[in-house]
């Protein structure tokens, strides 16, 4: 059905740029972007003795010192050098949540040298509700030379506290020095909203969903995207997991309290912003996920939850499952009864390419052994998890098994044996098909062949994590991934009476966790590529429903007014029209944040009765043009 045409794919692109034309009123193929140039918050070269003064050492147990040098440089003649370390961890800090908002995009770059080779982290830092300290890396960079780290994404959420992105090196003994450092608030880049909805397009078929992460809310274009293209079904790429759900601290105040190491204890604190955003939009949930040998702890697999105690025994185990299980569904129902739970991925990937259970040991040895097998000795612990949650999980709500590779053929068959038998006792409900593909493997003829087979077990299907990876990234290789892309959902198509949802494994290609071979359909400017258009080519486009938001009632005329300032676009009332407004008026629009009814007619900065996305590009348009006005023209 679609074969890849390339002449329709660039009838598209110039379609696009027309529309771009329209709406940003800039003559570019491009959407301009707000030069933020203006809106550096923060820079320091080093030189002249200053700079270090936003930088602090990692803690009390931080041996290091912090100084200026003159040893090395990026440019200019100095530096600052961190000294004296003693650990990989130990490093500069730059805290984010003093002076800077939650719920922003801001992008942070700097060069960073080691002494000799080692392998040098970006890292965020932060304390949850639960005063628990969660660190993740950011981006790492390997070498002895100047480390590049640019332009790279940071953002928080209001229930982070004590936020700091830091540098760290895998090498405790070699000094960190650090030179042109930038913190600035990311450009609001307006999405082509003229292309067709991708979920609207295949709403005939299937549904069409995402995953995305908490730090994505921040991007107002990201999420822009997310609306207009996956609102119909939401993975959140780490929040649900174990690791990000299970308690420590309340686990061991619970085993203090009642004796009992059975009832693991869960929070939803890393999902809140999600589950906030799903439930506030209405967008259906895919649980994922609840039995998983990574991303597990290892403490949940041991005596009194101490990460040095013994494995517990299987039949204390069952217990734990359970009542995680249990929990877990629990949480969800009393802190957000509204959110369609519409599925959730019981377990995934338990099997290997040759057909057997995983090796057994832990996931902190990071070779992909499981603890769950370490316990059970096989792979009986699966059947015991589609039990719990075919017992605790809400009504409706489909159960899943998933795994990657899933085209392979022995994988392939030890996933359809299992699922038979867990139909069999009615415990499953359908298969997921992970699908993180390459543009060289699998083919597409093998990728229809799984569909087939799992589809022939009369279960559901639903392909999960969708991407495809290419490191050729010339017009050539977007063409091959094009039409990959596009097989992959003539494939779907086919199978539609079992397919029930095409999952893409996040959004813009920067952000992906394979974001070196560039694997999605939209670019880091949030543009559509090749594999967008290939995915729609041939199909029925419907007309586009109206996305204006609340039309503006007359503006008030009792709001006293100080004629020296143009209260049109100060949405944060700081006597100035600038980014952050303009970031707000996005969240508004993406209904993430309220106005007040009068900022609301203060919204409409092109004066036309309405707030809606004519609004963004005209504030674009201010914020990068001398001529244009806010609100209604005198
Ligand atoms: C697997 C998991 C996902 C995610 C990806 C990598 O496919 O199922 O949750 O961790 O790996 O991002």
């Amino acid at each position: 059905m679609k074969k890849l045409n390339t002449k329709k794919i660039m009838a598209g692109i110039a379609s696009v740029a027309m529309l771009c034309t329209v709406v940003s009123g800039v003559n570019t193929t491009t959407p301009k972007v707000v030069n933020a140039a203006d809106d550096v918050l923060f820079a320091t070269g080093f030189e002249d003795g200053k700079g270090t003064e936003k930088f602090s050492k990692r803690g009390d147990t931080d041996t290091s010192v912090i100084t200026i040098s003159d040893e090395v440089s990026y440019s200019g003649s100095s530096s600052m050098c961190v000294s004296e370390r003693s650990e990989s961890w130990n490093g500069p800090q730059f805290k984010l949540d003093d002076d800077y908002e939650a719920g922003v995009e801001y992008l942070v770059s700097a060069y960073v040298k080691t002494e000799w080779y080692s392998t040098i982290n970006l890292s965020m830092q932060y304390t949850d509700e639960a005063g628990d300290p969660h660190y993740s890396n950011i981006k790492s960079v390997q070498g002895d030379g100047w480390a590049a780290f640019e332009d790279i994404k940071v953002s928080f959420t209001s229930d982070m506290k004590d936020v700091y992105i830091y540098f760290e090196a895998s090498d405790a003994n070699t000094k960190i020095y650090v030179d042109d450092f930038e913190f600035k608030q990311a450009p609001v880049i307006p999405i082509e909203q003229d292309i067709p909805s991708l979920s609207n397009v295949y709403s005939p078929y299937f549904k069409i969903g995402t995953a995305i992460c908490a730090s994505n809310l921040s991007s107002p274009s990201y999420m822009d995207l997310v609306e207009k293209h996956f609102s119909k079904s939401m993975t959140f790429g780490n929040e649900l997991k174990p690791e990000s759900v299970l308690n420590k601290n309340a686990c061991l105040a619970y085993v203090e309290e009642t004796g009992d190491d059975t009832n693991p204890q869960v929070t939803l604190s890393a999902a809140r912003g999600l589950l906030n955003y799903c439930r506030d939009n209405n967008i259906p949930v895919r649980g994922h996920t609840l039995v998983w040998h990574s991303q597990t702890p290892d403490w949940f697999f041991k005596e009194n939850y101490a990460d040095d105690g013994d494995w517990v025994s299987k039949d204390k185990m069952i217990e734990r499952m359970e009542n995680y299980i249990k929990n877990v569904m629990e949480i969800i129902e009393k802190e957000y009864p509204t959110v369609n739970f519409y599925a959730w991925d019981v377990v995934n990937e338990a099997w290997m390419e040759d057909g057997k259970p995983r090796a057994a040991g832990a996931y902190s040895k990071g070779d992909g052994s499981s603890a769950w097998v370490q316990i059970f000795g096989d792979n009986s612990f699966i059947e015991y998890a589609f039990q719990f949650a075919r017992k605790y999980a809400p009504e409706g709500c489909k159960l899943y098994y998933n795994d990657y590779n899933e085209y392979m053929d022995q994988k392939m068959n030890a996933i359809y044996n299992m699922a038979l038998e867990l139909k069999e006792k009615g415990l499953i409900d359908g298969i997921g098909m992970q699908a993180h593909l390459d543009v060289g493997f699998p083919t597409a003829q093998m990728f229809e062949a799984a569909v087939a087979k799992y589809a022939s077990t009369g279960l559901d299907v639903q392909i999960t994590e969708l991407d495809i990876t290419t490191s050729d990234k010339s017009e050539a290789g977007l063409k091959k991934q094009a039409q990959l892309y596009s097989d992959v959902m003539d494939a779907a198509v086919k199978y539609a009476d079992s397919v029930s949802a095409v999952v893409i494994w996040g959004v813009t290609d920067d952000t992906s966790w394979r974001a070196d071979r560039i694997p999605l359909i939209f670019d880091e400017n949030f543009k559509a590529k090749p594999a967008f258009y290939s995915m729609i080519d041939g199909l029925d486009i419907p007309d586009e429903p109206d996305t204006t938001t609340p039309t503006v009632t007359t503006p008030p005329t009792d709001t006293p007014q100080n004629p020296s300032k143009n209260p049109y676009g100060d949405l944060n009332t700081d006597g100035t029209a600038d980014l952050t407004d303009l970031t707000i008026l996005s969240l508004y629009l993406l209904k993430d944040k309220s106005l007040t009814d009068e900022l609301v007619t203060y919204a409409d900065v092109n004066a036309d009765g309405s707030v809606n996305l004519a609004d963004l590009a005209h504030f674009k348009q201010y914020i990068c043009q001398d001529d244009v006005v806010l609100g209604p023209v005198k």
